[in-house]
Order: C-alpha cells, then sequence, then structure tokens
C-alpha cells in the first residue's frame, strides 16, 4: 500500500475498522469511512473526526447511492462491515442475503 493513497474502510465506527482507520491516519493515507452505526460507536471515531484527511459517511453499505459517492475517488476498499455474531443467517436471513448482495456489488465496482 502507498502512502498518501485513499482508502475506504467500511465499518469504520467498529472494534477492529477504527483502529485500522487510526492507523491509515497515522501513515499519512486520507480515509473515507463508511458505518450506518448499527453497533460502531462515535467514540471510537473521537481521534479521526477531526483529522483532515478523514471524511465520514453515516450510511448503509445497502443504500447502494450513497455507497457508490462513498467509494467514488477511493484506491483501495478494506470492508470490515458486517455483523460479528454468528446465525443472523438463520435469524434474520433477508437481511442476510441483502448484506451479501451488498458485498458483491461493491466487488462489482472495483
Ligand atoms: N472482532 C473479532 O474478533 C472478529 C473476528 C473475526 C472476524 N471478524 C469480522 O470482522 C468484521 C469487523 O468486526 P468488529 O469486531 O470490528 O465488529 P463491529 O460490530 O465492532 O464493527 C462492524 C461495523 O460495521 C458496521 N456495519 C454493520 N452493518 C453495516 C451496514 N449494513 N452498513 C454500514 N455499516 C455497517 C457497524 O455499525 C460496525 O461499526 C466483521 O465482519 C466481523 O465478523 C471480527
Amino acid at each position: 500500500m502507498l502512502s498518501g493513497q485513499t482508502v475506504v474502510v467500511t465499518g469504520c465506527a467498529g472494534f477492529i475498522g477504527s483502529h485500522v482507520v487510526d492507523r491509515l491516519l497515522s501513515t499519512g493515507h486520507s480515509v473515507v469511512g463508511i458505518d450506518n452505526f448499527s453497533t460502531g460507536q462515535r467514540r471510537f471515531l473521537e481521534g479521526a473526526l477531526w483529522h483532515p484527511r478523514f471524511r465520514l459517511w453515516e450510511a448503509d453499505l445497502l443504500d447502494v447511492d450513497a455507497l457508490g459517492r462513498a467509494l467514488a475517488g477511493g484506491e483501495l476498499v478494506i470492508h470490515l462491515a458486517g455483523t460479528p455474531t454468528f446465525g443472523s443467517g438463520q435469524s434474520t436471513p433477508a437481511r442476510t442475503s441483502s448484506r451479501i448482495r451488498s458485498r458483491r456489488s461493491m466487488s462489482s465496482r472495483r
């Protein structure tokens, strides 16, 4: 990864995503973060929110228009948005299958 690249991080307000954001900013990257705050926490981004090279999109990945705008200009995507619990595919199959479709949609935009 080249320093100075613009990296899109989905799930940027999550446990892993927020650490990845901090690391990318500290190594000279610009970061576009996407999160719907379903499990993410704004306080995890308190170091990044003021940073001039960080831009936050508060949006759901299933919102294809918002996703397209967030991805525009990104050179690399680190996809960390997800449901960390097991069994969601059985309890909420429609939502889980929508998430899989949105991942495919993101892959096809590369
Ligand atoms: N934490 C672990 O030990 C671990 C281990 C293996 C794999 N993982 C995977 O790594 C990923 C991140 O894990 P984490 O622990 O940081 O979870 P997390 O819940 O802390 O972070 C996930 C983030 O994704 C966001 N999100 C979820 N659905 C979204 C959507 N549709 N649109 C936009 N944002 C959405 C949530 O708000 C949250 O901020 C997950 O896919 C998880 O399954 C985590």
